[in-house]
């Protein structure tokens, strides 16, 4: 606890670019060690901190910059994304972090041990992830008592997805074992159907696979006489015509949220670092354009009829703004925090608070969607 109070002179909390210069000490450690290894030792020592107390030290205090979006309040735009709590096993400590929103997962049906490692390689020179995790996670048994136990406060999404060994034709009835659990939980619920590591999963990007998953999924919620918001959180590797695609069903169908987008298997070719030769899915600053991209794409044909979540190499004030007013009401990240450590979410949004001021805009919603 001693670090984190400056001792020459008087006695003071640190401010937040002396966190990000402790996070850059703590980074170099952390960064000898594979990517998983640091991932874990990271995420321990966050819970390690949060018993400790310490934890809200490493999130400046900011005022708080709120947005309301499918009747659900927000007290920021800033999200974690989902991937780094699979199992919501840190639901606390990332609770503390100053993020308006989390999502966990994702979740599926059973248990499974997700790809052999190693299965996520950094590209430091890009501030850059591949993963092939797999969707390696507990089950939903052991994420609901974990979200049981939350003590976080927050706005909760949960991300559910199949597992790799249910057979194509039966995948939906995964989905629908995933709302059904976690529908009394979750503030929203997320069905992943964009993960580039679980073989023929973003075939459901396609018209009748797309139509039949969404309606069966309706059907669902309607059983359960449950309005719970869902988003479906789409790829970056879409062709205009599977945009167009996508977008009208979401629009038929009434999907609440849009997440765009998970990770990419494309956009190699900028690339030096000799883990661009990995397979798996591309995270980080090589994304941040791609999804904006897409993103722009969407919000032309839905507007605001359905609210996006942007992500894809989130690491500035700046960065989720362009995102907002691509058409993204949220933003989430996920590798932005790996490279700029965990004070990210607050520094994002004390800068966010600052660009809306300069560009003459009240509030997020004001902002969302004008740049065109
Ligand atoms: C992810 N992501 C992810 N997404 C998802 O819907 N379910 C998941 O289980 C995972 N797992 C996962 C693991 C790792 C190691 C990474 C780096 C990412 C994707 C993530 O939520 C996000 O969509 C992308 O990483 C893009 O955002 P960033 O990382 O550029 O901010």
């Amino acid at each position: 606890p001693g670090m984190l109070w400056k001792t020459s002179g008087i006695l003071r909390p640190l401010g937040s670019g002396e966190f990000f210069q402790m996070y850059g000490v703590i980074r170099n450690l952390l960064f000898r060690l594979p990517a998983e290894q640091a991932h874990n030792v990271a995420l321990n020592g966050l819970d390690l901190a949060h018993r400790l107390g310490v934890l809200s030290a490493f999130s400046p205090k900011i005022d708080s910059l709120p947005v309301n979006v499918m009747g659900l309040d927000f007290p920021n735009p800033v999200g974690l994304a989902a991937g780094l709590d699979k199992n919501a096993d840190h639901l606390d400590a990332l609770g503390a972090l100053g993020f308006g929103f989390i999502e966990v997962g994702t979740v599926t049906p059973l248990a499974q041990p997700g790809n052999p490692k190693p299965r996520m390689f950094r590209l430091l020179e890009h501030q850059a992830i591949i993963n092939r995790m797999g969707f390696n996670n507990q089950g939903l048994d052991h994420l609901l008592a974990r979200v049981d136990q939350r003590r976080y406060k927050g706005v909760l999404g949960i991300n559910v997805g199949k597992n790799k060994d249910t057979p194509n034709e039966q995948s939906e009835s995964d989905y629908r074992k995933g709302i059904s659990a976690v529908y009394s939980r979750a503030d929203y619920i997320t069905v992943n159907i964009s993960s580039p590591n679980t073989e023929n999963l973003r075939d459901f990007h396609n018209q009748d696979e797309l139509n039949s998953l969404m309606k069966e999924l309706k059907k669902e919620k309607g059983k359960l006489n449950s309005k719970i918001p869902i988003a479906l959180k789409v790829s970056p590797d879409l062709s205009d015509e599977q945009i167009e695609v996508v977008s009208s069903i979401l629009l038929d169908q009434e999907i609440e949220i849009v997440i765009i987008s998970n990770t990419s298997d494309k956009n190699r070719d900028k690339l030096n670092n000799i883990n661009k030769l990995e397979k798996g899915g591309l995270s980080g600053k090589p994304l941040y354009q791609v999804s904006n991209n897409i993103i722009s794409k969407f919000y032309k044909l839905i507007g605001n009829k359905i609210k996006i979540i942007g992500v894809g190499g989130v690491d500035s004030g700046e960065a989720a703004f362009e995102k907002i007013i691509r058409g993204a009401s949220l933003v989430q990240l996920y590798t932005g925090m790996v490279y700029k450590g965990p004070s990210i979410a607050s520094s994002i949004s004390s800068e966010l608070i600052n660009i809306l001021k300069n560009k003459g805009f009240k509030n997020i919603s004001e902002a969302v969607g004008t740049k065109y």
